[in-house]
C-alpha cells in the first residue's frame, strides 16, 4: 500500500521507520517531515493544515493509508475531510479528538460513564473559577480545557499561585484554550502512559512506558513535552493493565461509540497509579513523544498493516501486536535553552551508534550539514534486557553524538533502574 505520513518531529521519525520496514507499505511519503524522515520516506512539502492540499496529493498518489501523527491536526478534523474523501486515514474525528482537544469534555464523559479520574468542576467565567477553588484544596489543579501545546496545565500551591493562573487563563494567555477551565482534585503516584488502538468497536493494548517530563535530573525544573522515556513500564502491572482496559479505555470507546462518534486510531491513557488504582490524568488522540519512539523500537510486526485494518474497522481480524521482550530506552537531546527559546543552528554529528537508533525532531539541514532547528532535537533509542541495561547502552550511543549545542538529561529510566537495583 501506499502511505502519507503527517508530521515533523521524532514521534512521526520513528513511525516512518516502522512503516517503511513494514512488508505491506510499498511506498512511503511524509509531509513536511524532517531530514531523519528523509531517510525513510519521500518527503512532500504539504502543510498539514492545509486540508485540501492533502487530499488532493492522496487521491494524485493513490494513497491507501494516512497516518496522522500530532494532535492539532485530529482536532481540526484532518481525518474527517480524508473520510469525505474516502481516504482511509489512522487517527480520529474531530468529534472524536475531543477527548485530547477538549479537558472538560473528556472530564463529562468520565462522569458518565463511571471512568476513574480526579474529581473536577468546569467553569466559563473567572468569577466562578475563583468562588469554585474554595471547593479544592491546595495544591491547586488548574487546566486550560483547549490544546495549549503540553502548557495547559497549572499545579498552583497556593491559593494566590491559583488566582495568578486564573488571571492568566481567563486572560488570554492560553488563547481560546483558556477560554473554559476545569480546576480539578491533586492525585498523587507513579504516572505512567497506556496506549491501546481502537477501531471504534473493538479494542487491543499496544504497551506502556514512563515519560520524563522535567527538564533536569530527578525530575526537577520546568516541564517539557518530554525528556526520555522507557517501555514497557513493568510499574504497571498486567493486573494494573487489565484494570486499565476494563475500567478506562474501554468504558471510553463505548460511550464515545453510544454517542456516535466513534473513536478510531491510537488511545494514548496518562495515568496516575494511586493507593486507590488506576486513575486517568489525561487523553491523548496519537502517540506519546518520545514514548512512541520506545513502542516502535520494540514493536515486532507490520504496523502498516495493524493502522490499515484500524483504519477500516477491521481490527478483530488483524494480527494481535507482539512486543520485543526487551526495554527500549529514548534519550531526548535538546538544544539549549528549551523548555525556554533553544539555539539554534548549532552543528550535529550522529556517528557510528552502533545497535541504537538515532530518531531526528528539531533537525533540519543547512548546506548539507545537520543543525538543530527545534528544542527537542534527537531521540536516540536502545534496546537492552532490562532498564539499566538499554539505559546504558542508550547513554553509550550519546557519548559517540558530537552536538556541542545540546543537552540531556543523565537519569532517563531512574525510577525502573532503582527498582532492579533493588530486586537484586
Ligand atoms: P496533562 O497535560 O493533563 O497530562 O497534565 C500535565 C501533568 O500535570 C501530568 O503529567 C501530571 O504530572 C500533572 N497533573 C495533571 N493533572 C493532575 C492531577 N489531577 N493531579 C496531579 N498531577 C496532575
Ligand atoms: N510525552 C507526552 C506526550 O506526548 O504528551
Amino acid at each position: 500500500m501506499n502511505i502519507l505520513l503527517i508530521g515533523s518531529g521524532g514521534r512521526e521519525h520513528a513511525l516512518a521507520w516502522k512503516l517503511a520496514g513494514s512488508p505491506s507499505c510499498d511506498k512511503l511519503y511524509a509531509a513536511p517531515g524532517n531530514p531523519g524522515i528523509g531517510e525513510n520516506a519521500e518527503l512532500v512539502d504539504l502543510d498539514p493544515r492545509d486540508h485540501a492540499a492533502i487530499v488532493c496529493f492522496c487521491v494524485d498518489n493513490d494513497i491507501d493509508l494516512v497516518v496522522v501523527g500530532p494532535e492539532t491536526p485530529l482536532v481540526d478534523g484532518l481525518a474527517d475531510s480524508l473520510h469525505v474523501a474516502d481516504v482511509a486515514v489512522f487517527g480520529p474525528t474531530a468529534k472524536a479528538a475531543q477527548l485530547e482537544g477538549s479537558k472538560g469534555f473528556t472530564k463529562e464523559l468520565c462522569s458518565a460513564a463511571n471512568i476513574p479520574t480526579a474529581a473536577y468542576e468546569r467553569y466559563t467565567s473567572k468569577a466562578d473559577a475563583i468562588a469554585g477553588l474554595a471547593d479544592f484544596k491546595p495544591p491547586f489543579v488548574i487546566k486550560a480545557d483547549g490544546l495549549a501545546a503540553g502548557k495547559g496545565v497549572i499545579i498552583a500551591e497556593t491559593h494566590d499561585d491559583a488566582l495568578a493562573a486564573l488571571d492568566d487563563m481567563f486572560g488570554g494567555g492560553f488563547g481560546d484554550a483558556g477560554a473554559s477551565v476545569v480546576i480539578e482534585d491533586f492525585m498523587t503516584g507513579e504516572e505512567v502512559s497506556f496506549f491501546a488502538l481502537t477501531d471504534g468497536i473493538d479494542v487491543v493494548a499496544f504497551g506502556s512506558a514512563q515519560d520524563h517530563k522535567r527538564v533536569g535530573d530527578g525530575d526537577t525544573g520546568p516541564n517539557t513535552g518530554g525528556m526520555g522515556a522507557y517501555s514497557p513500564a513493568p510499574v504497571l502491572t498486567p493486573a494494573l493493565e487489565a484494570e486499565v482496559m476494563a475500567k478506562i479505555i474501554k468504558p471510553t470507546v463505548k460511550i464515545l461509540a453510544d454517542k456516535d462518534m466513534p473513536y478510531s486510531g491510537v488511545l494514548f491513557a496518562g495515568l496516575m497509579l494511586t493507593e486507590s488504582g488506576p486513575k486517568l490524568i489525561e487523553y491523548n488522540a496519537r502517540f506519546g513523544d518520545p514514548e512512541c519512539q520506545v513502542l516502535m523500537m520494540r514493536y515486532q510486526g507490520d504496523l502498516a498493516q495493524l493502522m490499515q485494518a484500524t483504519a477500516n474497522a477491521m481490527l478483530s481480524k488483524a494480527p494481535a501486536p507482539v512486543f520485543l521482550d526487551q526495554t527500549a530506552l529514548t534519550v531526548v537531546l535538546a538544544a539549549k535553552g528549551y523548555p525556554g527559546t533553544p539555539e539554534k543552528g548549532g552543528t550535529i554529528c550522529i556517528g557510528d551508534v552502533g545497535n541504537a537508533l538515532v530518531f531526528q525532531a528539531g533537525t533540519t539541514l543547512n548546506d548539507g550539514q545537520l543543525v538543530a532547528n527545534g528544542g527537542r532535537v534527537l531521540n536516540v533509542t536502545a534496546l537492552g534486557a532490562n532498564a539499566s541495561e538499554a539505559q546504558s547502552n542508550a547513554y553509550a550511543a550519546i557519548d559517540v553524538i558530537d552536538f556541542p549545542t545540546g543537552f540531556c538529561r543523565s537519569d532517563i529510566g531512574w525510577r525502573e533502574v532503582e527498582r532492579e537495583k533493588m530486586s537484586k
